[in-house]
């Protein structure tokens, strides 16, 4: 991996780099202890303005099984509130190794990472949530690690943030997605990685459910409203729209009679919306295995953008 710095977006990425990222994953997960120490006296600043359980948890974790050190700030209880966000990012920079930030708008990003002297990586933001998208494709090498390439995957739910980047990890390594998308996030869609998915054929729609869901290997959720919005009263009135609109779209035990595919959901799960209790809990479900790929994935990915720093 030559030039690369940050993880904001697969967008940044090239086919190879991420391929080789994906490798790389795969052997820090058959290798944990190889890498303990590898952070020594190195720390890592962890920047939120949304909640988080597993990706603060997986990279905390992952910083302290590489024998580094995660330093957690509250968006709201530092000075990011108050400050320029580049200033504050380049103060930041002067501290730590790297930083790992979860903000609400991809354009905030952005100008953290131009004010960071350190890589950024991407937490998750209103477009893109790489890391879950590396860990989710990392699941997969490792529950068919022979045709892992020639997986199917099929997302049901709203094109969102972790649409967009699974669209962009996809389209790089030839897997094929399937999107039943009745409905998009606010401008949600980015044409640029929609593009890729295009070029290399591995992206599709379909609208019949069983259709879709047929010859796919996964089947895969999310939430239907944006995890600052759901329990927003301001946003109630679309939420119970949004509800009514994609019901018919959840994954339960009648939509599992039309497919073999496992089940997949980035978490955090709102039971009995985007999918049943019961699925959650089915043997075809490896929704847990996935969530915890997310601390393999967050150490690969560090690992990688300091190989060089
Ligand atoms: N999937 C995911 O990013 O989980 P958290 O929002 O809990 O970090």
């Amino acid at each position: 991996m030559s030039t690369l710095t940050h993880l904001i977006s697969w967008k940044d990425w090239s086919d190879d780099q991420i391929a080789e990222l994906i490798d790389f994953a795969v052997y820090v997960k058959q290798n944990r202890v190889f890498f303990s120490g590898h952070m020594a006296g190195r720390s890592m600043a962890m920047l939120f303005q949304k909640t988080s359980t597993r990706t603060r948890v997986s990279f905390e974790a992952g910083m302290t099984e590489l024998g580094g050190h995660a330093i957690f700030l509250d968006w709201m209880s530092s000075n990011f509130l108050l400050s320029d966000i580049d200033f504050e990012a380049e103060y930041l920079s002067r501290n730590v190794s790297i930083i790992m930030a979860r903000l609400k708008r991809n354009e905030d990003l952005l100008i953290l990472q131009s004010g960071s002297k350190v890589p950024v990586i991407n937490g998750c933001c209103n477009l893109f949530h790489p890391c879950q998208a590396l860990a989710d494709i990392l699941t997969i090498v490792m529950d068919r690690p022979k045709d892992w390439k020639k997986t199917k995957i099929c997302y049901i739910g709203v094109h969102n943030n972790v649409v967009n980047s699974l669209v962009g990890i996809t389209a790089a390594l030839g897997i094929h997605l399937t999107l039943v998308t009745p409905i998009a996030s606010p401008d949600s869609i980015v044409p640029e990685v929609i593009e890729r998915g295009k070029s290399k054929g591995t992206i599709s729609w379909e609208k019949d459910l069983k259709t879709a869901v047929r010859d796919a290997d996964y089947v895969y959720t999310d939430t239907w409203v944006d995890m600052e919005f759901f329990n927003d009263p301001k946003f109630q009135k679309e939420k119970e729209e949004r509800i009514e609109l994609m019901m018919p779209y959840q994954i339960n035990s009648e939509l599992l009679k039309h497919t073999k595919a496992k089940v997949m959901h980035d978490m955090p799960i709102h039971a009995g919306y985007e999918i049943t209790r019961e699925v959650v809990l089915n043997e075809r479900s490896i929704i847990f295995t996935q969530a915890e790929n997310r601390l393999d994935a967050q150490k690969a990915v560090v690992l990688k953008l300091l190989e060089k720093a």
